[in-house]
C-alpha cells in the first residue's frame, strides 16, 4: 500500500469510528433527546483539546454471533483534554454501539484512562449511558466492572472522580458512579437502579416505572445518590465544568485561585437584621451564605436532599471554600440521618482535596423519635462528627443563632479542631433550649404545684433565668470556646482574614492504615 493510501486508510478509519454504531442509531439517540458520546465530550472539553485513545479497539468475543457485530472503539470513547485549560481524563459510553454495554475491551479502555489520570494527578469524568454488563461476554464483563471498581476505590481521595448519568445505568454498573465523588443526573432519560421495574415486580410485586424507581428527581431528593440534577445534558455538562473550577486536580494540589472583584471588607448590612426577634422564627440561611461569599455565587451540592443542611462550594477572596450551614427554613435546621450523611460526605470531600470549610451554625439539635433511632441516627450522626473531627483543612465556624447539645459539637466546634470559631451576638450556645432545660431541672418542683397559674409563672421565671445565663455567646466565649463575637455585617471580612491566617495551616492525624468511620 502506498503511503498516501495508508494515510487515506487512517482517515477513513477515523471517520468510521466517529460514526459509532451508525447513522441510524445516532438518529435514534437524537430522537430521544440524547447527545452522542462524542457530542458530549465536545461540549465538556475546551474546543479542540480532546486527544482520543484506543479508537481502533474492538471486542474479542465470538459468542452469540458477536464476531459479526464489531465496532471500532467498542462502545466507549476515551482520552484526555482540558477544561478551562486544566487537564482532565474522560470516558463517554456510546449507547449507539451495542447499547453502550460493557465488555472486556470496553473496561480496559476505561481502566487505561483511570490509570493515566492517577499517574499524572488529573480528575476523571465518566459520562454514563449504558445497558450494563455486555451479556454476550459473560464473566469477562463482570471482571471488567470489578477492574473499574478497584480503580475507583484506589483513586478515591487522590484524584477527583465525577460521574454524569445521561441514560440507563443499571445493575452492578451503578456501583462505579457510586464510588466516585459526585453524581450528576440529567432530568431527561437518565435512571439508576440495581434492578429494573420488571425484576422489582417479580420479586416484590411492586408496580413502579423507571423514573419513579431511579430517575433523577428520586435520586436527588429521596436517596441522595445524585448530588446534582440538570434540566438536560447540555446544562449538566456545564455544571461539571463549573464543579471542576472549584476543586484541585489531585490531593497534593490546592484548588485554583480566581481574581476577586468583590471587596474583602464589604459590609453586608442586611446580616445585622436577618435573625428574627422570635427565636423560633425561621430565615433562609442561603441569604447569609450569599451575603458573605464572593459575588453571592454559591454552587450548591445536594440541593434537594436533606434541605435542613445546606452544603456547597463558593469562593472567598477568590479561594475555593466548602460551605456547610444548618437551614432554619426547613425543619428548623435540625440534624437528622440524611443531613448527617450529606454533611459528613461533603466535609470529607473538602478535607481530601484541601478545600477549607466554613460552617454556619443554627441548629436546635438532633431530630428525636423512633423513626430516627430505628434508622440509626446514632451511627449516621457519628459520620458527620467523625468527618469534622478528622478534617485537617482550615475550619472556620460562625454560630449565627442556636447551637445546642450534641449538634453544637458536631458543627465544627473548637474541640473537634475547629480553628477559628466566631459567633454572632444573637447566638445561644447551650446544652439545650430554655424550655427543655427548665422542664428537666425543675420537674420535681413543678409536680408539687397545684395551680396552673403558679406553674406558668414559675416556668417563665426559670426560663428567663436560663436564657439570661445561657442564651448568649458570652458564656462560651468566657471559656475560649468562641474566639470572638463579631458584628454580623462584618462576617465576610472576618472570615476572609481567618482563612488568610490559616492558609499555611499544617495538621496531621496519627499514622494508621485507615480509620473505621461509622459506616
Ligand atoms: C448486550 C445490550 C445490552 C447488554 C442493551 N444491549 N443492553 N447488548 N448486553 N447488557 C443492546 C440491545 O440488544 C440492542 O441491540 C441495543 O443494545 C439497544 O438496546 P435496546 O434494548 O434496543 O434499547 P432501549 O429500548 O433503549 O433499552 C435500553 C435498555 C435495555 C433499557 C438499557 O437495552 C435493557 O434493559 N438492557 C439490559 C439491561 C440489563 O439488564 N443489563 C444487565 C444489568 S446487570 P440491537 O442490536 O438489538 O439493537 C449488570 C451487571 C453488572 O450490568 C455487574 C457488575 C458488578
Amino acid at each position: 500500500m502506498a503511503f498516501e493510501e495508508k494515510i487515506k486508510q487512517l482517515l477513513d478509519l477515523r471517520v468510521q469510528t466517529k460514526l459509532g454504531g451508525g447513522e441510524k442509531r445516532i438518529e435514534a439517540q437524537h430522537s430521544k433527546g440524547k447527545l452522542t458520546a462524542r457530542e458530549r465530550i465536545a461540549l465538556l472539553l475546551d474546543e479542540g483539546s480532546f486527544e482520543e485513545f484506543d479508537m481502533f479497539v474492538t471486542h474479542r468475543c465470538t459468542n452469540f454471533g458477536m464476531e459479526k457485530k464489531e465496532f471500532l472503539s467498542d462502545g466507549v470513547v476515551t482520552g484526555y483534554g482540558t477544561i478551562d485549560g486544566r487537564l482532565v481524563y474522560v470516558f463517554s459510553q456510546d449507547f449507539t454501539i451495542l447499547g453502550g454495554s460493557l465488555g472486556e475491551s470496553f473496561a480496559r479502555k476505561i481502566c487505561k484512562v483511570m490509570d493515566q489520570a492517577m499517574k499524572v494527578g488529573a480528575p476523571v469524568i465518566g459520562l454514563n449511558d449504558s445497558g450494563g454488563a455486555r451479556i454476550q461476554e459473560g464473566v469477562n464483563s463482570l471482571a471488567g466492572y470489578a477492574e473499574i471498581f478497584e480503580r475507583n476505590i484506589l483513586a478515591s481521595g487522590v484524584i477527583p472522580q465525577i460521574s454524569a448519568i445521561f441514560g440507563p445505568c443499571a445493575g452492578g454498573a451503578v456501583y462505579s458512579p457510586a464510588l466516585t465523588d459526585f453524581i450528576l443526573m440529567s432530568k431527561e432519560n437518565s435512571y439508576m437502579f440495581i434492578t429494573g421495574p420488571k425484576v422489582v415486580k417479580t420479586v416484590t410485586g411492586e408496580d413502579v416505572d423507571e423514573a419513579r424507581l431511579g430517575g433523577a428527581q428520586v435520586h436527588a431528593s429521596k436517596s441522595g445518590v445524585a448530588h446534582f440534577v440538570s434540566e438536560n445534558e447540555q446544562e449538566g455538562i456545564q455544571m461539571i465544568r463549573k464543579l471542576i473550577s472549584y476543586i484541585p486536580s489531585n490531593n497534593l494540589e490546592e484548588p485554583p485561585v480566581f481574581d476577586c472583584n468583590d471587596p474583602i471588607d464589604r459590609l453586608e448590612d442586611s446580616l445585622n437584621h436577618i435573625i428574627p426577634d422570635d427565636p423560633n422564627q425561621p430565615y433562609n440561611v442561603k441569604d447569609v451564605i450569599t451575603g458573605v461569599i464572593d459575588n453571592g455565587e454559591f454552587f450548591e451540592v445536594h440541593e434537594k436532599f436533606a434541605p435542613n443542611l445546606v452544603v456547597g462550594f463558593a469562593r472567598m477572596n477568590g479561594m475555593s471554600v466548602g460551605i456547610v450551614a444548618n437551614q432554619p427554613n426547613y425543619m428548623a435546621g435540625v440534624l437528622d440521618i440524611n443531613a448527617s450523611r450529606k454533611g459528613g460526605r461533603f466535609v470529607r470531600f473538602c478535607d481530601a482535596f484541601n478545600i477549607p470549610i466554613i460552617t454556619f451554625v443554627d441548629v436546635p439539635g438532633f431530630l428525636p423519635g423512633t423513626g430516627q433511632e430505628y434508622g440509626g441516627i446514632i451511627v449516621h450522626g457519628a459520620k458527620m462528627l467523625y468527618a469534622y473531627g478528622e478534617a485537617t483543612v482550615p475550619k472556620v465556624t460562625v454560630t449565627l443563632r442556636k447551637s445546642y447539645g450534641g449538634a453544637h459539637l458536631v458543627m465544627s466546634c473548637k474541640q473537634l479542631r475547629g480553628d477559628i470559631n466566631y459567633s454572632w451576638p444573637m447566638a445561644e450556645i447551650a446544652v439545650m433550649g430554655a424550655s427543655g432545660a427548665t422542664a428537666i431541672l425543675y420537674g420535681s418542683d413543678l409536680k408539687k404545684m397545684e395551680s396552673e397559674e403558679e406553674k406558668a409563672k414559675f416556668i417563665a421565671e426559670k426560663q428567663k433565668e436560663y436564657e439570661d445565663k445561657f442564651s448568649n455567646p458570652y458564656n462560651a466565649a468566657k471559656y475560649g470556646y468562641i474566639d470572638d463575637v463579631i458584628e454580623p455585617r462584618n462576617t465576610r471580612f472576618r472570615v476572609i482574614r481567618a482563612l488568610q491566617a490559616l492558609a499555611t495551616k499544617k495538621d496531621n492525624n496519627p499514622m494508621k492504615k485507615h480509620g473505621n468511620i461509622p459506616l
